[in-house]
């Protein structure tokens, strides 16, 4: 059984998911042991609490270095037992002790096809408004490992959404959730889940 904690900051359609997926067997031999949110305020929370998960939030604030905070999220993932640390809209840099502890054993979902739109600055909504400013047909969803770098650890999988005349980024952004997030990060999670990733 795979033990995987899901980080986030928001709303948590993305955790949604995974927790439909979980209960519906498009994902297997996984349980979600712990969410972990950086925002207290975070909607995904309640998400987690109303499936019975043990939810936490951790937040920088809350510290008073970000070297303890490093820790502190460190720490809040070894506790909770996870073989597999899942990003879900979580906006908070990864610190380096936690992608060191975690090797190869962190995925994280952006809404684009890297290496289209991400990097630093695209996150959210500003990589829907980017990728409509620059007037691109096809954008999509991306699955990869997580490295040092921000967005250019290896890609796993990815899916392509057409935009369409008179998208807004608020429109962009649910189609690409719609048709592309919701379902390879579950897909993605099943096949680590399933040995079905080779890493290297
Ligand atoms: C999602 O679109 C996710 O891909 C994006 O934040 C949103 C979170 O929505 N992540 C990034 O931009 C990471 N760089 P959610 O809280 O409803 O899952």
């Amino acid at each position: 059984m795979l033990k995987i904690a899901v980080c986030v900051s928001g709303g948590g359609t993305n955790l949604q998911a995974i927790i439909d997926g979980v209960a519906s067997g498009v994902i297997s031999n996984t349980e979600i042991v712990r969410v972990i949110s950086n925002n207290p305020n975070a909607y995904a929370l309640k998400r987690a609490e109303a499936a019975g998960i043990d939810a936490v939030c951790i937040s920088p604030k809350t510290f008073e270095t970000r070297e303890e905070f490093n820790k502190a999220l460190l720490k809040g993932l070894e506790e909770s037992g996870a073989d597999l640390v899942v990003l879900a809209g979580f906006l908070v840099v990864i610190p380096e002790i936690v992608i060191a502890g975690y090797r190869n054993r962190i995925i994280n979902i952006h809404p684009s096809l890297i290496p289209s739109f991400c990097g630093t600055g695209y996150y959210g909504l500003k990589v829907h408004e980017a990728a409509l400013a620059r007037g691109v047909k096809v954008t999509g969803a991306t699955v990869h490992f997580v490295d040092e770098g921000t967005d250019t650890g290896p890609i796993i999988l990815q899916k392509a959404v057409y935009t369409e005349p008179g998208d807004t980024p608020e429109i962009l952004q649910r189609r690409v959730m719609e048709q592309a997030e919701w379902n390879i990060l579950p897909q993605e999670i099943n096949m680590i889940a399933n040995g079905e990733v080779k890493i290297g």
